[in-house]
């Protein structure tokens, strides 16, 4: 059995849940939370858009429930947070080169994201947030996990935090887009970008963990066993401590918002043969990680 640390500051801190032209409804005390009270089909009010921005920073998962959205809303919303990302595997599709679509059926041989991972790190520029609207859901099942990397850097302790705030990690494309999707790589290859394995993010400027087991291959300048040693070691930390996770049950008509420089998240395949459908946009991000 593992022992838990007393409250992290990144726990303690109180995160607002007050906000003038949104509710804000936590489904942890540190990650996650139901936003009520916007319509994002409609264009935003300056307040709301400020507010829904400042919710995201603090909860970092916004979950927005009934709305009705077309493609082209959906993109609007998301294009409030900067330019939309194409992604490495549109090459592979006809349709809108901004819009992934994220479908499950009977038939499928993977599920996009059924393991823990961070949008497309494998990018020099990787996506900062990443909007999904589910529209089809199954009757029981089809959740998401989403885990906080703020706290995952900080209940690690001090030794470890030192020596791992001095490597960078590899990222690559081909891992998930080959290896696990079997797909075929476009000219020039998928992307593969080294990035800090301890960032700070733009915004907040709070430091968090940045390697994830979808796309990290190896820790620069480690022997391959001592890589390998130390990665499976801090997967196993998130794999193995629910506190940092929240979790999202999807109903039709559903859109989450998350922000990829501070969360991981697991898409979870329990629905078989039932069926799931959702398109995700993302946001470019304008800074590279760093440290
Ligand atoms: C993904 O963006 O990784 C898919 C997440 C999901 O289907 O819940």
């Amino acid at each position: 059995m593992g022992f838990s640390t007393r409250q992290s500051h990144v726990e303690s801190n109180s995160l607002r849940t007050r906000f003038a032209s949104i509710d804000v409804e936590p489904l942890t005390p540190h990650i996650g939370a139901e936003v009520r009270g916007v319509n994002l089909s409609a264009p935003l009010s300056n307040e709301q858009a400020r507010d829904v921005s400042d919710a995201w920073l603090d909860w970092k998962v916004l979950v927005f429930r009934d709305q009705a959205l077309s493609r082209e809303e959906h993109k609007a919303f998301a294009r409030r947070f900067g330019k939309l990302h194409v992604h490495p595997m549109q090459h592979l599709y006809d349709g809108d080169p901004e819009v992934l679509i994220v479908k499950t059926t009977k038939d499928s041989a993977y599920t996009s994201g059924d393991g823990w991972h961070t949008d497309v790190t494998c990018e020099e520029y990787p996506p900062l947030g990443s909007m999904l609207y589910v529209t089809e859901t199954p009757s029981t099942g089809g959740d998401t996990l989403f885990a906080n990397m703020y706290l995952a850097y900080e209940l690690l302790s001090d030794p470890v935090k030192k020596f791992i705030g001095e490597l960078e990690a590899v990222h690559d494309g081909k891992i998930p887009y080959v290896g696990s999707y079997k797909t075929k790589e476009p000219k020039g290859g998928y992307p593969r970008n080294a990035h800090p394995v301890v960032v700070t993010h733009p915004e907040t400027r709070q430091k968090l963990l940045y390697v994830n087991q979808g796309f990290t291959s190896h820790l620069v300048g480690l022997r391959r066993n001592e890589s390998k040693a130390i990665l499976s070691m801090l997967y196993n930390h998130i794999n193995s401590t629910p506190r940092l996770w929240c979790r999202v049950e999807w109903k039709p008509n559903t859109l989450t918002f998350w922000d990829n420089r501070c969360t991981q998240h697991h898409a979870v395949w329990d629905y078989h043969p039932e069926s799931r459908y959702g398109e995700r946009v993302s946001i470019v991000g304008e800074e590279r990680p760093h440290a």
